[in-house]
């Protein structure tokens, strides 16, 4: 069995490019692997936020992601800011990491670009990530297309203290790799850049069918497709995209075939993506309502994710305190 872990920011819902992008995979991973999976409110702060609005959202993550299939009894799911063995790894790998390497960040320069005064957090957001993911010496972190460089980062990092403090014999941090899926980049309903949550160009993961239906009607598809009767190139079209998630392969070979044929419009081809999402999007919004209805329960299950997560933490820090003589 091989260690795996992945996080999500808590900065706003879940949606459908999260979803899609990792934690469908994570779900499917719980099943055959060691599996840890974190909300990382501490990569949240670097950005102003609000703290009662930051607590509510760390919250509703947890309850998308139980409502998603992320099962806290067969993986350890927990929240960063319980396991405080994050950021003392995160200072150590300060040491080892190269400015310049974060400087190059594409994240950092995104979102540097649009604030006025940058906190030195930002700049380190990804040393965090690496902390995150080495703590628990995983090999195997399930993430969407965005999070590539930061992997690659992390694998540098833990070449680098393995370098200095593991040169005898194994090396003690596994370069951990990316797992990626089919749908590792998903677009945003405009059509124009990756569906996130800043960008405003989302589907979230528990909105309601009235709701998902008014963000897919305008939705960008086939820009050459101007009237109905122009046929259609399913492969350049962003509506297809989302079907080959969410469909089934019948209904994807019918969209794809009256597309080409202009046999459909837009809308008819989006109405049926709507019944199929549907199909998915109904069960996690039922499971999220009986879940966030025992607020107790969700407690317990955190707090016992935390314990597990600790153990694993603590032993890690145990070893690399000791072999940096900070012990
Ligand atoms: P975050 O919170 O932005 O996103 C969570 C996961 O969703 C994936 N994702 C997407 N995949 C496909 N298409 C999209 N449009 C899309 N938007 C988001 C992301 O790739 C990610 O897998 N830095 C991380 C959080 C993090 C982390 C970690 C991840 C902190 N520590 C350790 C892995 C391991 C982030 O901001 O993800």
């Amino acid at each position: 069995m091989s260690r795996i872990f992945s996080g999500i920011q808590p900065s706003g819902e879940l949606h459908v490019g999260n979803y899609l992008g990792a934690v469908r995979n994570w779900v499917a991973l719980q099943q055959e692997q060691d599996c840890i999976f974190c909300v990382v409110n501490l990569h949240a702060i670097t950005v102003p936020y609000a703290p009662d609005d930051l607590r509510r959202r760390t919250r509703e993550m947890v309850v998308s992601l139980i409502a998603a299939g992320v099962d806290p009894e067969v993986c350890t799911l927990f929240v960063q800011s319980a396991v405080p063995e994050h950021t003392e790894l995160n200072w150590i790998f300060n040491t080892v990491t190269p400015l310049g390497e974060l400087e190059r960040q594409t994240q950092f320069k995104e979102k540097a670009s649009r604030q006025e005064s940058v906190m030195a957090g930002l700049l380190n957001y990804p040393v965090l990530q690496a902390a995150d993911i080495l703590l628990y010496r995983a090999d195997g972190v399930p993430v969407g297309e965005d999070q590539v460089q930061h992997l690659e980062l992390s694998r540098e990092i833990a070449r680098r203290w393995n370098a200095r403090f593991a040169s005898d014999g194994e090396p003690f941090f596994p370069e951990p790799r990316a797992l990626l899926t089919p749908t590792r980049r998903i677009m945003g309903l405009d059509g124009q850049a990756k569906m996130s949550k800043s960008m405003g160009n989302t589907i979230g993961l528990l909105e309601p069918a009235d709701s998902v239906w008014q963000k897919l009607r305008p939705a960008m598809t086939d820009p050459a497709r101007v009237r109905k009767t122009d046929p259609g190139t399913p492969e350049i079209c962003n509506i297809y995209q989302l079907h080959r998630a969410f469909s089934t392969p019948d209904e994807v070979e019918t969209v794809a075939v009256n597309c080409r044929t202009a046999g459909w419009g837009c809308i008819d081809c989006k109405k049926v993506l709507h019944e199929s999402m549907e199909r998915t999007l109904l069960p996690i919004r039922r499971r999220a309502e009986e879940i966030a209805a025992t607020p107790a329960r969700l407690d317990e299950m955190l707090a016992a994710g935390a314990e597990r997560a600790r153990t694993v933490a603590g032993a890690t820090m145990v070893e690399v305190r000791d072999r940096m003589g900070i012990a």
